[in-house]
């Protein structure tokens, strides 16, 4: 899958133009597209500071030599020309899962900025209904036990709460992971809107209406796909 996951990265990269104001998704393809940005840049693409979606991500622009802006400031951007990023799961109408990595929130925050949203997957992501990956949804650590108990009696579905070596996972945001094993989500807007609803919430990994298109690849080919 790494061969997959390098040749979109690539592809993605090459679609980047000087001065376009990016944000950098989070992840292994992720990284892999800021890796193959910070040789363009060392070649002399010149960028202003691009928004990351994870600390990891940001670490990894630097090491790449790719200057990032301060989201945490007041000149964090209104808007981006393009943001990349990989995904769990996308369906014919690029609808997305995504927060296999924790990162959902500000991916979303960032990603909802783009003027062009270009995902980059793996073959095996590509499904015909989304839901056989657990979906991951953000909530407050107040009342953790509390939020799962409704997203339970409302979504009927067992929310896991994410353990990382024996730990309980906190987000770059301070908040949990509870990860919920649809199975098969045949109504994602329905989903988005009950989780929405509900206030320990803070947001679900269903991206939808937020893709412009996606690079697929197989890992010898790389095919572009568009909503259906
Ligand atoms: C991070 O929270 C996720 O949304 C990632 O984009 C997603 O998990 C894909 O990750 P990989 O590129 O590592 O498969």
């Amino acid at each position: 899958m790494s061969d997959a996951k390098r040749r979109v990265a690539e592809a993605a990269a090459d679609l980047v133009e000087p001065g376009m104001r990016l944000g950098l998704g989070s992840g292994s393809t992720a990284t892999f597209f800021v890796e193959a940005l910070g040789r363009r840049v060392a070649g002399g693409l010149t960028l202003p500071p691009c928004a990351c979606t994870s600390r990891a991500t940001e670490e990894a622009a630097r090491r790449a030599g790719i200057a990032i802006v301060d989201m945490m400031g007041p000149d964090a951007p209104a808007t981006l020309d393009l943001a990349v990023d990989g995904a769990d799961e996308a369906d014919p109408t690029l609808r997305l899962i995504k927060g296999g990595g924790a990162s959902l929130l500000r991916e979303k925050i960032v990603e909802a900025l783009a003027a062009r949203f270009v995902v980059i997957i793996d073959e095996s992501k590509v499904v015909d209904t989304l839901g056989a990956f657990p979906l991951p949804v953000e909530i407050t650590p107040f009342g953790w036990a509390s939020t799962a108990h409704l997203i339970r009696q409302r979504l009927g579905v067992e929310p896991k709460l994410r353990q990382v070596r024996g730990e309980t996972l906190k987000t770059d945001n301070g908040n949990f992971i509870v990860d919920c094993a649809f199975g098969r989500i045949a109504d994602a807007e329905a989903v988005a809107a009950a989780l929405g609803a509900i206030p320990g919430v803070v947001e679900h990994g269903l991206f939808i209406g937020m893709a412009s298109e996606a690079l697929v690849s197989d890992g010898k080919n790389v095919r572009r796909l568009t909503p259906v």
